[in-house]
């Protein structure tokens, strides 16, 4: 058992209307707020009205139009209106990429240089301004974690920001999730089932979280489905919503190495140069890094899922488990409408080299604690075998 430390600060608030706490938690931060959000979805959803009329009287700035990958340009645009109207807190209401602007306009408040720089480099990021999150799509686990991604379009770089960034309270409401499209939630249930896959299919596991990463798969395989059936169905929408908490804060990776997380590193890569939907890259890369993963050492972990998750037969050979779980996964990402190939959305192998090189640099090197360690050209074959 490795030593670890799990410090979760935010308080998520869960539930039908919640939302109507909100003026009572943001009581004590000031009355300037910088709401944040997309592109339009929260008017279409009457959120936008609701926050308007709990906080009547109070001072409202706006920053719309923060895009899917957010790009830098709109943190400096939230930087600027934050340091000119000396704003008190930041309520960021969309999705992950709404939530992980806000975390980055929340820590350039409180610096001098371009907010790039924090990206770059977190050892610059000091005070932070407060966040409140109201969550609208089930996927990052950003309104619980104190993380971001950011997309620097100039450089083709798509890369996480780490710091003291936990929004203070994240109002999730499934309701809000109700008029999320079928892409969009099935983009998001990949999107957890990675978060998941990244903690669980380790080198060395533990009962405890591992257990939790198995409810964890079979919370999204059950309700993703029905979600995206019934889109107004509360409790799979509810299910949806708290599995998207905890896929990111820290949970699934007590007790063990923390490994590197490959497919993220290379989904990061590939919505750097070409603006995808971070889910759908991550269920293309996710069969085939499995797969190549796959060998006699690391075959029983996947054996366990398949047996755990999907309820394989225990007293089957093990080989022929790991590579039944593996198709498994990759059927349910078709079931669910996403594409299974990165020549579906366009996406040639003009960029792969640098995409290994860039993802080295900035994540993990050799990828050498990973289920199979993986080296520069591990990484291209796997982007290879994703066309
Ligand atoms: O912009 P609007 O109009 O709001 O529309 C959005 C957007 O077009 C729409 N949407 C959101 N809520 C909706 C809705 N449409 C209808 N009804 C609603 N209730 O969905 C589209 C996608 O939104 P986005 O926020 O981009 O999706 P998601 O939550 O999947 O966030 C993806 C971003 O988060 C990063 C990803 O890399 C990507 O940039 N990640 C953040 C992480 C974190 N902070 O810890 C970890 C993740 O691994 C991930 O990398
Ligand atoms: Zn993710």
């Amino acid at each position: 058992m490795e030593k670890f430390d799990l410090y979760l600060p935010t308080r998520l608030v869960f539930g039908k209307d919640r939302i109507s706490e909100l003026p009572e938690l943001t009581k004590s931060y000031g009355r300037k707020i910088l709401l944040t959000y997309g592109g339009g979805s929260i008017k279409r959803s009457g959120i936008y009205d609701r926050i308007k009329s709990l906080y009547q009287g109070a001072e409202i700035f706006e920053l719309s139009g923060i895009e899917p990958n957010p790009k830098i340009d709109s943190i400096r645009q939230g930087v600027e209106i934050i340091k000119q109207h000396g704003i008190d807190f930041i309520l960021a209401v969309g999705g992950g990429s709404v939530l992980d602007a806000s975390k980055n306009m929340a820590a350039g408040a409180f610096y001098d240089g371009d907010p790039w720089d924090l990206v770059v480099d977190a050892s610059k990021i000091g005070r932070t301004l407060p966040i409140f999150a109201v969550l609208t799509l089930s996927a990052t686990g950003s309104e619980y974690d104190n993380s971001g991604v950011i997309t620097n379009d100039a450089t083709h770089e798509k890369m996480p920001i780490f710091g003291n960034m936990w929004p203070v309270a994240s109002i999730c409401d499934p309701q809000y999730t109700f008029s999320v499209p079928a892409n969009q939630t099935a983009a998001g249930a990949a999107d957890i089932m990675s978060h998941t896959f990244e903690s669980y299919l380790v080198r060395h596991g533990n009962t405890l979280t591992d257990g939790f990463c198995e409810a964890m798969l079979r919370t999204v395989i059950k309700n993703a489905p029905v979600a995206i059936r019934e889109p107004h169905n509360y409790e799979a929408r509810a299910e949806l919503m708290m599995a998207s908490s905890f896929g990111c804060c820290g949970l699934l990776n007590i007790g063990r190495e923390v490994s590197p997380w490959v497919c993220h590193g290379l989904e990061h890569e590939l919505s750097a140069f070409y603006d995808i939907t971070h889910g759908v890259g991550l269920a293309i890369l996710t069969p085939v890094w499995m797969k190549y993963s796959l060998n006699a050492e690391t075959a029983p972990r996947f054996a366990n899922y398949g047996i755990n998750v999907f309820g394989l037969d225990k007293n089957a050979d093990v080989m022929s488990n790991a590579n039944k779980a593996i198709e498994l996964t990759a059927a349910f990402f078709k079931e669910i409408g996403l594409p299974s190939k990165l020549s579906e959305i366009g996406i040639d192998d003009s960029h792969f080299e640098e995409m290994a090189d860039h993802v080295r640099k900035i994540w993990f090197g050799d990828f050498k604690y990973a289920l199979r360690p993986l080296d520069r050209q591990d990484l291209i074959n796997i982007l290879k075998g994703c066309l």
